[in-house]
C-alpha cells in the first residue's frame, strides 16, 4: 500500500505515515503495532480538534453593534471629501460651525416631545444616576447651546454643524440606528427671507454634492395645525393626528378622529388639504397668511435662483415643534428610505428656559445623500498620495527615511516604505498606496545629490536633484 504523502495537517497532528525516514516530520509508525498506532492517532486528533476549537469558541469575532457600520479607509476618505463640500457651501452661505456633547440629558428631547419619545432614543442611566440620552438630532441641542450661551449675541445667528445622531429603530437600507447628520439653524430671524436662506442652502448642499434627482417639498404646519385646532381636535392629541397624516395614514386617522368628536367631513376635508400639491397656483387655495408667506418664500428662492420647489401642504415633519414652513428633500432612487433633508421654521428656546425665538433649519441625512449618489452611479475616486519613497538596496534607507521626511516637510502626501521591502514589493504597496510618484532612492543616484522619479502612471523615469524633488513633485502634480 503505497505511504500517504506527509501534508502539513498531517505533520501537525501527528499522523504522518511515511515512516521513520520522513525528512519533514520525522514521525513514523515507530515500535507500535498498526492498530495501537491508529488509535493513538485518534487521540491525538481528538486532543487537537479541542485544542483547536476552544479557543474559537470564546474569541467569537465580535461585530459593531446592530444599525452601525464601520467606515473603512476607502470609505471614510470619500465621506470626508463629501463632508468638506457641505462644510464649503455652508461656510459661502455665512454659517459658523458647532459641536454639541453626543450626549444630552434626555429631558432635552422629552420637553417638547413627551415622555414616549424614550422609546426611540438610546436613554440610560448614568453612574450618578443622571437620564442621559445619545442625541436623535441636534436641534434640541443647538438651540439648548444657544440658550446657555450665545442668547445676546446678535441676530440672527448662523449656525451650521456635523455628526452622528442615534436613534433606536429598526435597521434596513437607508435608516441606521447610528447616522449622521449635516445641519444648520438660523436662530432669531422669522421672516419668509429667513426660510428662503435657509432652503436655498438646503439646496445647494444636495447639489454641491453632484446628486442629480431629487425633489424639495415646501409646506406650511401651521396651515395643518390650525385646521386640525379648528375642528375640535384637543391641543394635546394635535401631534397623534399629525404622525397619520405625516405617513398619509388616512384609514387609521379615521377613527382616531371620530374618537375625537371629528366630524366625517371635517374629517375628509382635512386630508383634502394635505393633499394640496402642485406649482405656486396652489398657494391660493392655502388659507390665511400662511399663503403669503410661503408666495415670498418662493420669491425669494426664485431671486436666488433655486429651483422652485413643490408647493405641498402634506409635508408634516416627524418632529412636533415645527410652527411655519417646513421643507423636505427626497431622492426617489432611495426607494422607502428616500428622505435626505428635511427642516422648518420652529421655536424652542423658550422650553429650555429661554426667551422665545424663532428660528429655521433643517439637517441633510449625510448617509442617505451618498446612498443616493452611489445610485446615481457616481463613482468617487481615491485621491492617493504624492509620493512613496522606496530604496534600491538596503544601504541607503537612512537616507530615503530622511528624503521622505523633506517631502513631508514640504507639504507633499509622501509614504515610504517602512517594512524592508525589496525594491520589487515596495513598488507594489507605491501602487496600492495610488502614489503619483515613486521616488527611487538608489546608492549610485545619491552619489550625484539624485533620486529616480518614476510616474507611476506612465512609468516614465528620470533622475531629478534631490534639491528639486518637492518642486518638481509639487510642478506636475497639477493641483494648487
Ligand atoms: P429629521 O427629518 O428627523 O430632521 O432628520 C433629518 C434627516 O436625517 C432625514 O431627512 C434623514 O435623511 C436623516 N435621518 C433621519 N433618521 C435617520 C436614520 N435612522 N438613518 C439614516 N438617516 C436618518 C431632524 O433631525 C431635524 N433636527 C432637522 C432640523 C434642523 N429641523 C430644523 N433644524
Amino acid at each position: 500500500m503505497p505511504r500517504p504523502r506527509c501534508v502539513a495537517v498531517a505533520r501537525i497532528i501527528g499522523t504522518c505515515r511515511r515512516g521513520p525516514k520522513c525528512h519533514r516530520c520525522h514521525r513514523g509508525r515507530g515500535l507500535l503495532s498498526s492498530s495501537t498506532n491508529d488509535l493513538c492517532i485518534l487521540f491525538r486528533l481528538y486532543l487537537w480538534v479541542g485544542f483547536l476549537s476552544v479557543p474559537y469558541i470564546d474569541t467569537a469575532m465580535i461585530q459593531c453593534p446592530r444599525g452601525t457600520r464601520d467606515f473603512l479607509p476607502d470609505e471614510m476618505e470619500k465621506r470626508r471629501f463629501y463632508e468638506g463640500r457641505l462644510r464649503n457651501v455652508a461656510e459661502t452661505f455665512g454659517f459658523r460651525e458647532i459641536e454639541t456633547p453626543i450626549f444630552e440629558d434626555s429631558e432635552l428631547f422629552i420637553l417638547r416631545s413627551g415622555p414616549n419619545v424614550l422609546k426611540e432614543l438610546y436613554a440610560f442611566e448614568d453612574k450618578g444616576g443622571r437620564s442621559i440620552a445619545l442625541r436623535p438630532e441636534m436641534t434640541a441641542p443647538a438651540i439648548r447651546m444657544f440658550v446657555n450661551g450665545m442668547s445676546n449675541d446678535p441676530k440672527p445667528i448662523k449656525i451650521f454643524y456635523f455628526g452622528q445622531c442615534f436613534r433606536y429603530e429598526r435597521p434596513q437600507s437607508g435608516r441606521y440606528r447610528e447616522f449622521f447628520q449635516f445641519g444648520a439653524e438660523i436662530i432669531g430671524g422669522a421672516t419668509p427671507q429667513t426660510d428662503a436662506e435657509a432652503i436655498a442652502m438646503a439646496s445647494s448642499m444636495l447639489r454641491s454634492l453632484g446628486l442629480k434627482d431629487y425633489r424639495l417639498r415646501i409646506g406650511h404646519i401651521g396651515v395643518l395645525r390650525q385646521r386640525i385646532a379648528d375642528i375640535g381636535v384637543p391641543k394635546e392629541r394635535t401631534a397623534e393626528v399629525l404622525q397619520k397624516l405625516d405617513k398619509k395614514l388616512y384609514d387609521e386617522a379615521r377613527p382616531l378622529l371620530a374618537d375625537m368628536g371629528v366630524s366625517e367631513d371635517d374629517a375628509e376635508a382635512l386630508f383634502k388639504l394635505t393633499e394640496t400639491v402642485g406649482g405656486v397656483e396652489v398657494l391660493s387655495q392655502v388659507p390665511g397668511e400662511a399663503g403669503d408667506w410661503l408666495r415670498q418664500v418662493v420669491a425669494y428662492l426664485e431671486a436666488m435662483g433655486v429651483q422652485t420647489p413643490e408647493i405641498d401642504l402634506g409635508v408634516v415633519r416627524g418632529l412636533d415643534y415645527y410652527t411655519g414652513m417646513v421643507f423636505e428633500a427626497e431622492a426617489p432612487a432611495l426607494g422607502a428610505e428616500k428622505q435626505i433633508c428635511g427642516g422648518g421654521s420652529y421655536t424652542l428656546s423658550e422650553l429650555f428656559g429661554g426667551e422665545k425665538v424663532f428660528s429655521t433649519g433643517f439637517a441633510v441625512g449625510f448617509d442617505r445623500a451618498l446612498l443616493a449618489l452611489e445610485k446615481e452611479g457616481a463613482v468617487y475616486e481615491r485621491r492617493g498620495i504624492d509620493a512613496y519613497v522606496l530604496c534600491a538596496s538596503d544601504d541607503v534607507r537612512i537616507r530615503a527615511a530622511g528624503i521622505a521626511a523633506d517631502l513631508r516637510a514640504a507639504g507633499l502626501s509622501t509614504d515610504q516604505d517602512i517594512m524592508d521591502r525589496k525594491m520589487a514589493k515596495a513598488m507594489k504597496s507605491a501602487s496600492s498606496a495610488c502614489a503619483r510618484y515613486a521616488v527611487i532612492v538608489g546608492a549610485r543616484d545619491l552619489e550625484n545629490g539624485e533620486v529616480t522619479l518614476r510616474d507611476m502612471a506612465t512609468g516614465e523615469q528620470s533622475n531629478v536633484l534631490i534639491a528639486d524633488l518637492a518642486s518638481r513633485i509639487r510642478g506636475e502634480r497639477g493641483r494648487p
